[in-house]
């Protein structure tokens, strides 16, 4: 067992419905720690830039409306498999498959408007929250 960081995005459908609170519980209940958090509204370049990797996917145009379309909150998650953990509490990206208990199961609207994005590998999680927070604003 590692200690590890991953990031974790609480969507524009999330902030909307003010559910910020009850998600950041899930994440909390599962043994995470939120060592870094900021609530913001990316711009498209913003948005551009951190999904570049789906670029070629016909949602990515649609992806990048909707991650602008209103305030998202960026946080870094600390904890044992803190990747791993956080995609078991975030369900599967799809919440008609997403298990019962789950992030996506209980709030998600759709594949798009699925409420939570979470690194899929510790070394996507490095890039991520170099791209996200300033070393000093992690406070472990
Ligand atoms: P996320 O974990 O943020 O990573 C990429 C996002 O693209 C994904 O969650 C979904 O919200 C979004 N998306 C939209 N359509 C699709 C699709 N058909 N397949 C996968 N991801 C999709």
């Amino acid at each position: 067992m590692t200690t590890e960081r991953t990031l974790s995005i609480i969507k524009p459908d999330a902030t909307a419905r003010n559910v910020t609170g009850q998600i950041i519980a899930k994440l909390e209940g599962a043994g995470l720690r939120v060592v870094a958090q900021k609530r913001t509204r990316w711009s498209e370049e913003d948005a551009k830039t951190f999904y570049e990797v789906h670029k070629e996917r016909p949602f990515y145009g649609d992806l990048v409306a909707f991650m602008t379309s209103g305030p998202i909150v960026m946080q870094v998650l600390e904890g044992e498999n803190a990747v791993a953990k956080n995609r078991e509490v975030m369900g599967a990206t799809n919440p008609d498959d997403a298990a019962p208990g789950t992030i996506r199961a209980e709030f998600a609207e759709s594949i798009e408007r699925n409420s939570v994005h979470g690194s899929d590998s510790a070394e996507n999680a490095a890039n991520e929250i170099a791209l996200c927070f300033a070393p000093s604003e992690i406070v472990g």
